[in-house]
């Protein structure tokens, strides 16, 4: 038997149906942000990535599905979205759109070959905002809004708010020589990838997923001590607008990111519930990318945002004991007595469904009783019988399943009985 790769999942209808849920209210969440739904391609250049997210991190070197297509060209299914989203505007000269800043969204699958736990899957799928071409404080603020408004729109209420700064490009250059001289005497002791990443990029050192818990990671300098004076001010205002927003934070001087493209505002919220037990605590993660354009050749613009993946939603949701409202109802089951009546059914739910009411037979040639019963699995909230004497008659009893009353109306009326009906 073929089964799915491993890190997949098949989302069944009584899932789906609450995956939809939650786009539907993901999509409405945006529309009061203003902010229009992306769409970019699925797979995109190898180079967008290995530039863009950066070529010593753990996601460009060993997470991701890269290929050579039949042109031989290199290309990667999309890690994440953030660099497809920044070199869609930088394609598409979004900076010259009146409508600044341009707040963007998107959602969809996203691959990254990792290990396969509960909430982490190599195809996964994300929900991500990216607001660019603004750099001021309150956006970022907004974003951390939005944040948790999305969670909190669910009913979570077990999250914490971690945010750092890891400061702009001349703090982070002091921060990387403070790290290279804090490593350098240990590095013999750290993985082969730590120790090529010494000298390209130190601060990857800190989210290793081998080494992490190194006491000399442990006690590395902290970020927030080289910050110079315009990244505390940023910071400073950020926090201002958050205190301002009623919005609990911790502060966390290494949070760094997995990604290189961070400057300034970095965050991920976290499950925290003490009595959770699961390994994986982030459920969504962002912030400020302000070189991020101009190093895939694009405008001098900034932009933060984040992303989710709606796998962690729902594993936060199930952790809390939050179930959506997402019970399907149906309008009517028409049930049939013969070969005739079976031939009008087909036609009149035909006619039934072109008149938007959702409508449904027996395939199967069940008996009464067992089409009653598909009635009732389908949550029919009425019931029709058609028999040989209905036809002759031309008048059917139109059962209201919630209340048990039987309502006699001309067969030739049925479809007219149910456009009248508001809660159908
Ligand atoms: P990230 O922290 O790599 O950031 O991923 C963001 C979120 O995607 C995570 O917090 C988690 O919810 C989800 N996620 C990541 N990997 C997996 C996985 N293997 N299985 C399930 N869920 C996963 C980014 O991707 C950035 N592009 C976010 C961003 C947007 N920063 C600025 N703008």
């Amino acid at each position: 038997m073929i089964k799915m790769p491993r890190g997949t999942q098949d989302i069944l209808p009584q899932d789906s149906a609450k995956w939809r849920y939650i786009e539907n209210r993901l999509h409405t969440l945006m529309e009061l942000y203003n902010y229009k739904e992306i769409r970019t391609p699925i797979f995109e250049s190898t180079e967008l990535f290995a530039r863009g997210v950066g070529d010593s991190t753990d996601v460009v070197q060993k997470e991701m599905y890269t290929f050579k297509d039949k042109g031989g060209r290199s290309l990667t299914l999309r890690p994440e979205g953030t660099a497809a989203v920044v070199r869609s505007y930088i394609e598409h000269k979004m900076q010259g759109e009146p409508n600044q800043p341009i707040k963007l969204y998107y959602n969809g699958p996203m691959f990254r070959y990792e290990r396969k736990q509960k909430g982490r899957y190599r195809q996964f799928n994300q929900f991500g905002v990216e607001a660019i071409g603004a750099e001021n404080p309150s956006i970022d603020a907004e974003i951390l809004a939005m944040v948790m408004h999305i969670y909190e729109s669910f009913g979570l209420k077990h999250l914490k708010l971690v945010i750092n700064s890891i400061g702009d490009s001349e703090s982070r250059k002091e921060y990387n020589e403070a790290l290279v001289k804090h490593f350098e005497p240990v590095i013999d002791t750290f993985c082969s990838d730590c120790q090529s990443r010494l000298h390209t990029n130190p601060m990857r050192i800190l989210d290793c997923k081998i080494d992490r818990d190194k006491e000399a990671v442990k006690n590395a300098p902290c970020i927030t001590d080289y910050l110079n004076n315009d990244s505390k001010s940023y910071y400073e205002q950020v926090k201002l607008h958050l205190d301002n927003l009623n919005i609990s934070y911790v502060e966390d001087p290494n949070l760094v990111r997995g990604l290189d493209y961070y400057t300034h505002t970095a965050f991920e919220l976290m499950i925290d519930n003490p009595e959770y037990d699961g390994a994986i605590t982030t459920l969504c993660g962002g912030g400020r990318y302000n070189g991020l354009l101009q190093l895939l050749d694009g405008p001098d613009e900034t932009g933060i945002g984040f992303a989710l993946s709606i796998e962690r939603l729902l594993m936060a949701l199930d952790e809390e004991g939050i179930s959506l409202d997402v019970r399907e109802d149906f309008d009517l089951f028409v049930v049939t007595m013969g070969e005739d009546a079976d031939r009008y059914a087909v036609k009149l739910i035909n006619d039934l469904r072109r008149n938007g009411i959702r409508v449904d037979k027996d395939y199967l040639n069940r008996k009464i009783k067992g089409q009653m019963k598909q009635a009732d699995r389908l949550n029919a909230k009425y019931t029709v019988v058609i028999g040989d004497q209905e036809l002759e008659n031309n008048e059917i009893g139109v059962k209201n399943m919630i209340s048990g009353e039987t309502e006699n109306v001309q067969l030739d009326e049925l479809i007219n009985y149910f456009k009248n009906r508001k809660e159908v």
